[in-house]
């Protein structure tokens, strides 16, 4: 492999049999867009130049995916892979290797590509072949003698050529200086009216170049989405191969086939996932951390031996050791727990921090609060942030006990160790270590008839 490297990926195709608006190549999977991903994993062979060639869509595309070290270039007319090819070649470097992948093909593995660079050089041009049961559709490798001579499309193949079943996967590796030439030559004389990149193998042959051919491990490495079915399944293989990583290296997880990961998750020792549970951007899992079923975690951090029950949500949050969470809890951007707190069902957390040893167990909404160490939120406690315009703090010292039903009209303190009774509404801070309550005196009237019906 040479130092200079040309990575080109052909993203400009409209996706028809995705009946969708949205170009092909900016769908996700996993989270991440198809071209997403295959521009990860061009960028981990770290080339010299790396080429887009887009078309549909426009600038939709560029501008979904602007970074500093792509060029785009665009394809106006969709006429061909060879023609797509040629869009690119004013931006790369002539010296070095062409590797030509892709925008719609997003699972191919670091290894293989670099297995595939391997087998090209100035002299030899490598394609990424398989073997598969059913071609049909693919272009087939014609070999003469053992060795690569052409590849002919499934439109313009004969019915002999149609039985081969070595595919065209459509990744190419070839000497950039000859690849140019050889494009400039192709012409659109076929079935499709097109000019197809695959072409330039027989020129390469003419050339006295050598066709070199590696094959990916799976078949899944180098199939491609043209429906939502397909993208679908690809889906299903990414996220198995993730959940058997995980499961490889020591996380239990309950059913492998039931878990999606959008993102990273990172897990320490003995940690547990049941069950239908979807992990977004980035979530990192201490050790001894359960994760109940049905649970839906984004950028999240939990520090170990936190149990986290079933249908809970959490986002751009931070959770300490040894909590108990949920089941039915919703935990908010900018929400901090420290250790051993509880938040139970119905519980909604919002840009709050939260203590150690502290607890809100039940039908709760606390946002925009600061809440000490070892504090007792009763059922019901709702902390009024919102004046119709402005936000405003709760503040709650260490060691408060607040009643059920209190309502806690903010900017507000509850200082140390106060007592807060139920049902109270708190417009005025409460003072340290004694007991505030606002509430209409009980009374009984006595003799009291409930009205009948007439
Ligand atoms: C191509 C190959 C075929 C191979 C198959 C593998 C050619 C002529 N044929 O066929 O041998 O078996 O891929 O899937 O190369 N694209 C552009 N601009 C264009 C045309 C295509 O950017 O003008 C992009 C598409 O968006 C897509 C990729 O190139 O990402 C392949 O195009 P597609 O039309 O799917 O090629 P096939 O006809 O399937
Ligand atoms: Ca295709």
């Amino acid at each position: 492999m040479t130092s200079q490297l040309n990575i080109v990926i052909l993203a400009a195709g409209k996706g028809t049999r995705m009946y969708s608006d949205l170009p092909k190549v900016l769908h996700p999977l996993a989270g991440k867009s198809l071209l997403g991903h295959v521009l990860d994993t061009a960028r981990s062979l770290r080339p010299t130049r790396l080429c887009v060639v887009y078309g549909y869509g426009g600038a939709v595309v560029p501008n979904a995916l602007a970074a500093q070290d792509i060029i785009w270039a665009e394809q106006q007319e969709q006429l061909g892979t060879g023609h797509a090819v040629q869009q690119a070649l004013p931006h790369l470097d002539p010296s070095g290797m062409t590797l030509v992948l892709y925008g719609d093909v997003p699972l191919t593995r670091l290894s293989t590509l670099q297995r595939l660079l391997e087998h090209a050089g100035s002299d030899k041009l490598a394609v990424l072949t398989a073997h598969f049961a059913d071609p049909s559709g693919y272009g087939r490798m014609v070999r003469t003698a053992g060795k690569v001579t052409r590849i002919v499309e499934q439109k313009d193949a004969t019915e002999a050529e149609r039985a081969i079943t070595e595919i065209n996967t459509g990744i190419i590796v070839a000497p950039s200086a000859k690849l140019s030439q050889w494009l400039a030559k192709l012409s659109n004389n076929n079935a499709q009216g097109e000019y197809y990149l695959t072409d330039t193998i027989a020129m390469a042959v003419a050339d006295g170049l050598e066709i070199a051919t590696a094959h990916p491990h799976h078949e899944w490495e180098v199939l491609g989405v043209n429906s939502k079915l397909q993208l679908a399944q690809l889906e299903r293989i990414y996220q198995r191969n993730y959940a058997e990583q995980l499961a490889g290296t020591g996380t239990h997880i309950i059913d492998p086939a039931r878990l999606d990961v959008r993102g990273e998750l990172i897990c320490g020792r003995d940690v547990v996932i049941d069950v239908n549970c979807v992990f977004e951007g980035r979530v990192t899992l201490g050790d001894r951390v359960s994760i109940g079923a049905n649970c839906v975690l984004k950028d999240v951090t939990v520090a170990q031996g936190t149990k986290i029950q079933p249908f809970t949500h959490i986002e751009d949050a931070s959770v300490g050791a040894d909590c108990r969470i949920g089941p039915f809890a919703r935990i908010r951007p900018g929400t901090t727990l420290a250790s051993d707190a509880h938040i139970g069902n119905f519980v909604e957390i919002k840009n709050s921090q939260i203590d150690s040893g502290s607890k809100v167990n039940h039908l709760s909404y606390v946002g925009d609060a600061t809440v000490g160490k070892n504090v007792n939120i009763g059922a019901g406690t709702i902390t009024c942030n919102y004046d119709g315009a402005n936000k405003h703090r709760t503040i709650i010292e260490d060691g408060v006990f607040i009643g059920s039903d209190t309502q806690l009209v903010a900017p507000v303190t509850v200082c140390k160790g106060a007592t807060i009774g139920a049902g109270t509404t708190l417009t005025r801070n409460a003072p340290a270590g004694e007991l505030t309550l606002s509430r209409v005196k009980q009374m009984t009237i006595s003799g009291w008839q409930r009205p009948t019906k007439k």
